[in-house]
């Protein structure tokens, strides 16, 4: 397996949108935070290597070229941004991986039994879900939830982390936090009045053999 030092510094040549749109809430996510929980997923959890792994709102792609870096059977990437997507298929070009494909589409407005189990593995950094998208960071876990077979390994805010264990709960899935890691939003996101840092949790949760891990934020 690629060492997770490599793996961030091959991150860090990942491009990531040129002008991203605030209302989609595309900031990527960092190379170390990629690497970090992409390294975690497969060395604790062997949930990436060989599998059929979704990537749900993959943007420019930091998270499906790591899983593909990692030797997933095929990463497919679903987004709803053209020029994201875009930009991701010339990541994978410069990189020359093959084994990704691209999806786009809403995933608000997803069938529900589309993709139902038809993945092994769900990673995803979806929206936060504040301001003018409430609550879509649920619809994000939710769609993970029905389209994964064994796990889902996602990132939130630490803020939200009773209401998502409220609602794994309540969906009959276990929800464990595997880590917590500070994070800057990027500049293009300065409209926050304070500086926002965060903490991040990666968890695994399971229950019928569902996992997902979360990355939460905090806004000091
Ligand atoms: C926080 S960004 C994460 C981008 C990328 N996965 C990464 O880790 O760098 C969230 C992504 O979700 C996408 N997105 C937002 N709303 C969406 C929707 N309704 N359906 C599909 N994708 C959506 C955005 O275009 C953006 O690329």
């Amino acid at each position: 397996m690629m060492k997770l030092k490599e793996l961030e510094s091959c991150l860090q040549q990942v491009d990531a949108f040129e002008e991203p749109k605030i209302l989609l809430e595309q900031y990527p996510t960092s190379p170390h935070i990629a690497a970090c929980m992409l390294y975690t997923i497969q060395s604790t959890f062997d949930d990436i290597e060989g599998k059929l792994v979704a990537d749900l709102g993959c943007g420019c792609g930091v998270l499906s070229i790591g899983a593909a870096m990692l030797d997933a059977g095929l990463c497919v990437g679903f987004d709803i941004d053209e020029d994201a997507l875009d930009i991701f298929r010339r990541n994978a070009e410069e990189f020359e991986i093959s084994n990704v494909d691209l999806v786009q589409c809403d995933l608000c407005s997803l069938e529900p039994d589309a993709y139902a189990k038809k993945f092994d593995t769900v990673i995803m950094n979806p929206p936060f879900g504040t301001k003018h998208n409430q609550g879509m960071d649920m619809k994000f876990l939710k769609a993970a939830l029905t389209m994964a077979k064994t796990a889902v390994y996602s990132l939130h805010k630490t803020s939200t982390r009773e209401h998502i264990q409220k609602k794994a709960n309540d969906w009959g899935v276990k929800m464990e936090v595997i880590a917590e890691l500070r994070y800057d939003l990027p500049a293009s996101y300065k409209f926050h009045k304070k500086k926002s840092v965060s903490s991040y949790t990666l968890s695994h949760h399971s229950l019928r053999q569902y996992m997902f891990s979360s990355r939460y934020f905090k806004l000091y």
